[in-house]
């Protein structure tokens, strides 16, 4: 196209925040323990022995950060509320201290004009919820709706788009089939069981928002979809990436939209269990109306048949990746089998994901062409770069610019073709708690400095400001970069 892209009036240019990976405070105002907090003290589970104890201090400094957003000219913060504020063992009634403060952070965010974007889940579960069985076992989906309704309840009219569940792909094959996330568990079986458990989740937690609100808000889930790209096109590469779609995003958008698991899918994983999980009327439960469907996207993998499938050619070990950092697009090898990763070429981030931003076109295309009804927003998008604080005050993160400039504009492309998309959110407004990385990966438009939890806009944070309150893209590079860094645009918080 020529000339600069401008997004239509009334996009959505907002930020993301999950709340274990900023809060901090984890012990304050009756907050019960989350897997999280278990799994970061197993030795070895996360680098450096890291934990969301501190955080980034958001829990005390939220105040200062919404004032942060409001200088960057954001429009909406997607947050997250940790269940174990709200239900310090997982049911029961509220712990009102812990919805008092998503009230006060509500109410500041909009006295700002800054819609708040309330995701219930991001992985966070009570701990006693998980000594009861965790996402495998069923009646979890009944307590999360009772947790969803209390939210609902206490945070009202005050929300401008509800999440159920963020990722629920992290949660059920990070979590109890690989292991590399809380609770560390690695049994195939119990991942698929609790696929089942999340998607169930979902459609009652919709409901309990709904009974408590009316349709006050639109009610939506937020999916790491994977776009998976066969290594060429012989037919057996093409079955792996089949495959591949099938466990990893079909287990999801087949029963959300069409109501059914791929029975495909059933058969591929009859050596691990037999489904029983899946009971009467659980579909139809799980089919309740989607208002809207957030988009998580980082990247892209090329997949291919492995020896183990027949006709499937074994690669060259050099060619296939490595072990998958959490988020990346790859199923446990307990789970999927006869499948390869291997890398793509091209330029990576700091977790090792190839920068892929046509990815994110061809997703919210696709997406567009099976349900054109249906609102999307992108609800995270980002990348880790190492990141230092520069002489001159300033974090030049040119890397992460360029990043952002790509995939906004590939968001815009997918706009130019008609798909209905509604908002963007980076990831993150700040350097976090990064899952099984713990600090070592900063994915902020803002930097923190965790001795002091001083705040800095990066120069990608001047940029995204520049693109908040214009809507038009600008340059990646030179003048785009956005006003002078330095002691002006430091926000030292608290
Ligand atoms: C996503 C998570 C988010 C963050 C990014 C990098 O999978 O939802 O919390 O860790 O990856």
């Amino acid at each position: 196209m020529t000339g600069a892209r401008r997004f239509p009036d009334g996009f959505v240019w907002g930020a993301a925040t999950a709340a274990y990976q900023v809060e901090g405070a984890t012990d304050a105002d009756g907050r019960g323990p989350s897997i999280w907090d278990t799994f970061s003290r197993t030795p070895g589970a996360v680098l450096g022995g890291h934990t969301g104890d501190l955080g980034t201090d958001h829990y005390r400094r939220f105040a200062d950060d919404v004032a942060l957003m409001a200088d960057l000219g954001l429009r909406a913060y997607r947050f997250s509320v940790a269940w174990p504020r709200v239900q310090p063992t997982g049911r029961g009634p509220a712990n009102q201290a812990g919805l008092d403060f998503y009230r006060r952070l509500a109410d500041t965010l909009r006295a700002h004009g800054i819609d708040p974007v309330v995701t219930l889940y991001h992985w966070d579960l009570p701990q006693a919820l998980e000594d009861a069985g965790g996402w495998p076992a069923r009646d979890t989906a009944w307590r999360f709706a009772d947790y969803a309704g209390l939210v609902a309840d206490a945070l009202g009219d005050r929300v401008a788009l509800w999440t159920t569940l963020n990722e629920p792909w992290c949660s059920a094959y990070l979590g109890y089939a690989s292991g590399e996330h809380a609770p560390g568990v690695q049994d195939p079986a119990r991942a698929l069981s609790a696929v089942h458990t999340l998607n169930l989740a979902h459609g009652l937690g919709a409901r309990a928002v709904r009974a408590a609100t009316g349709d006050a808000a639109p009610v939506s889930i937020t999916l790491n979809l994977q776009v998976n790209r066969a290594a060429s096109a012989a037919p057996e590469d093409r079955a792996a990436k089949a495959r591949l779609d099938r466990v990893a995003n079909e287990v999801f958008l087949g029963p959300l939209l069409d109501g059914a698991y791929p029975e495909e899918v059933v058969a591929e994983t009859a050596h691990l269990t037999d489904w029983s999980f899946v009971r009467d009327r659980d579909l139809e439960l799980i089919r309740t109306r989607l208002d809207a469907l957030g988009v998580n996207y980082y990247t892209t993998a090329l997949v291919e048949a492995d020896g183990s499938v027949p006709g499937g050619g074994a690669p060259a070990e050099a060619d296939v990746q490595a072990a998958s950092p959490a988020g990346a697009a790859r199923p446990p090898a307990n789970l999927v089998e006869g499948v390869r990763w291997r890398h793509q070429p091209g330029p990576r981030t700091a977790m090792g994901w190839v920068v892929d931003p046509s990815g994110l076109t061809e997703l919210l295309v696709d997406l567009h062409r099976r349900r054109p009804d249906l609102p999307l927003h992108v609800t995270e998008n980002g990348a880790a770069y190492p990141d230092v604080v520069a002489p001159d005050g300033g974090v030049h993160d040119a890397d992460r610019v360029a990043y952002l400039h790509a995939h906004v504009d590939a968001v815009g492309a997918a706009l130019d073709a008609g798909v209905d998309v509604r908002g963007y959110f980076a990831w993150s407004l700040l350097d976090n708690f990064e899952w099984a990385y713990g600090y070592e990966r900063r994915f902020g438009i803002v930097h923190v400095d965790y001795a002091t939890m001083a705040r800095t806009v990066k120069d990608s944070g001047h940029w995204y400001r520049r693109l908040a309150t214009t809507g038009v893209l600008p340059p990646p590079g030179g003048a785009g970069g956005g006003d002078p860094v330095g002691a002006a645009a430091a926000v030292a918080a608290g």
